[in-house]
Parts: structure tokens; C-alpha cells; sequence
């Protein structure tokens, strides 16, 4: 039998200098999107995939995504008292067991290859998840979930994948397909951030990794890659020359790109509108500020 996938990292060192004044004394991380930081998204959907071990790899002034992850005693007891019980179960359904969390500073801004392999003793020798909290993706299945279950049936490397208009292929690994067999693509190599000319397909790499720890060993001789940073890409193509076994998944969910500020906000649009508690008020509030928009035109 396969060994579960039960470790996951958090490369969360970055700097967020697209989300500046505000990312000045706070991390990106702990940005709420409605009423809950960006990174608790990323780990409720680890949890839901099986994940046990959460490592983060950090950088200097993410000392609230930290604290963030802490019991509030205080404050637990303070909504106790008070009867306050549901506050209370949404604080602790936030609460990590002691010892689940491993923060690992990532010295230099080299890359996301460079931010993974700074994980490596953690891991060891075992499949892992990668999960990148900016791409944020609200699915009736959580998307590492359905990936799981797709990596059970053909093992290897697994990255999560949709297809994006060729313009915008430069922001992305983009995928070369050898086989596309509907939700699962075999892939014969990735390219990080192509012009649009040299892009081998519109199949685009999202946040959502699930990788051998031979791709580790491919870091530790990675040279600088495209933006002069080490690339995960480039340590998942090396693997498919020596191994050919990448796969990309179509997952079944939305994806909201919460690493820019349009992104952001069509998410913040997006979960607000599905929650129960604020649908009402909040429709009716976009509906009529389009109306007044329309009338204005
Ligand atoms: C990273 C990866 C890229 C991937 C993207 C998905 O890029 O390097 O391959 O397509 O995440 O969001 P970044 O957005 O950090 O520049």
C-alpha cells in the first residue's frame, strides 16, 4: 500500500510587496478575506486532505502568522465566560495540536524551489504536499482532496492545473502535455513563465503540489532559473527527464489568484456572497451599486 501524504509546506516568506501600505507591519498571509487570514483557507483545506505536519517556511516579520496559530487562552476563556460558545468553537476550530507546526526561516528571497527545499530535513524521504496560500480555489472538494485521491491511482509527482489565456501564460509554469487523458494530463515538460510564443500548451501550474522527495534532491543541485530564482518547475521537469512521472490535475473548483489586488477582491466578492450570514445584505448591496453604475452611464 501507498504511504499517505501527511506533511505539508507553506512557502510564506515572501515579501507581499504587491499588498504595500498594508503588508508593511502585517504579513500577507494573515490579510482576512471576509473574516479569516488567507493562510487559515490554506490550512483548512490541507486538514481536509489528510494533512498532519504544517511546515512554513517563513521569513523575517511573520511573527503574526505565527501568533496567529497560537491557543488565545485568554481569549478563549474571556468568550467562555461570557457564554459566548459559538465564537468560541469558530477560535478553537482554528487551534493546531502542539507540535504540528514547524516554522523554518528561509534565509534569502532565492525562489519558491529555494523556499521548498529549505524544508527538506522535515520531510525526509516521503511524498509531500505543497500548498501556495495566494492562489486561494473554493471547491465542493477541497482541491488538494481531490488531488489525493487522483496521486492514490498513478503515484508520482502531481501539480494542480487550468487553463489560462495565452497572454497570461508568462505568469505561470506552464505545462507540455504528452497525454491528455481529461481530468489527468501526463506531462512531458514544464516551463516557468514563458512568453506567450514559447508556450507549449494554455495548461497552467496553480498552487497545489504533490511531490517526491526526489524532487529535493533535484533543488540541491538547482541552478537559478527563470527571474534569477531557483524554480520548483525546474526541479519537476528535471524529475520527468529522469523519471516521467508528472502529472497534471484539472481540479473541479474556482480559483482566485489572492496574490494581486483583483484577485483579492473578486474572492472577497465571491466568499462573501457564499456565506449565509451575509448573502442577503451583500447581494442586495452589489446589485444596487451596479444598477446606480448602469444609470450613470
Ligand atoms: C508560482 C510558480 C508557478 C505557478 C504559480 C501559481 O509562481 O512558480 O509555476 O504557476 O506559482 O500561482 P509565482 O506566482 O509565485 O510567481
Amino acid at each position: 500500500m501507498k504511504r499517505k501524504v501527511t506533511k505539508a509546506i507553506f512557502p510564506v516568506a515572501g515579501l507581499g510587496t504587491r499588498f504595500l501600505p498594508a503588508t508593511k507591519s502585517i504579513p500577507k498571509e494573515v490579510m482576512t478575506l471576509v473574516d479569516r487570514p488567507l493562510i487559515q483557507y490554506a490550512i483548512d483545506e490541507a486538514r481536509a486532505a489528510g494533512i498532519k505536519e504544517f511546515i512554513f517556511v517563513t521569513s523575517r516579520g511573520k511573527s503574526a502568522l505565527e501568533d496567529y496559530f497560537d491557543h488565545a487562552n485568554e481569549l478563549e476563556s474571556h468568550l467562555r465566560r461570557t457564554g459566548k460558545t459559538e465564537l468560541l468553537e469558530i477560535l478553537k476550530s482554528t487551534n493546531m495540536d502542539s507540535g504540528a507546526i514547524a516554522y523554518i526561516r528561509q534565509h534569502k528571497a532565492l525562489g519558491l524551489g529555494h523556499a521548498v527545499w529549505c524544508a527538506r530535513r522535515l520531510i525526509g524521504n516521503e511524498s509531500f504536499a505543497v500548498i501556495l496560500p495566494d492562489d486561494v480555489i473554493a471547491a465542493e472538494t477541497p482541491c488538494l482532496q481531490q488531488m489525493i485521491e487522483a496521486h492514490a491511482e498513478v503515484g508520482g509527482n502531481m501539480v494542480a492545473a487550468m487553463e489560462v489565456p495565452p497572454e497570461k501564460a508568462s505568469a505561470y509554469g506552464i505545462l507540455d502535455i504528452s497525454n491528455d487523458m481529461g481530468s489527468m494530463v501526463a506531462v512531458k515538460g514544464m516551463v516557468e513563465k514563458p512568453k506567450a510564443e514559447d508556450a507549449p500548451s494554455n495548461l497552467a501550474v496553480i498552487g497545489r503540489y504533490i511531490l517526491t522527495p526526489k524532487i529535493l534532491n533535484n533543488l540541491n543541485r538547482m541552478k537559478s532559473g527563470a527571474g534569477g530564482e531557483i524554480q520548483l518547475t525546474d526541479a519537476i521537469a528535471e524529475e520527468i527527464r529522469r523519471s516521467n512521472n508528472v502529472y497534471g490535475y484539472r481540479f473541479r473548483g474556482q480559483r482566485f489568484d489572492c496574490g494581486s489586488k483583483a484577485g483579492f477582491l473578486q474572492a472577497t466578492v465571491a466568499f462573501g456572497l457564499a456565506r449565509d450570514d451575509l448573502r442577503a445584505e451583500f447581494e442586495q448591496f452589489l446589485y444596487s451599486l451596479t444598477a446606480l453604475r448602469r444609470a450613470a452611464e
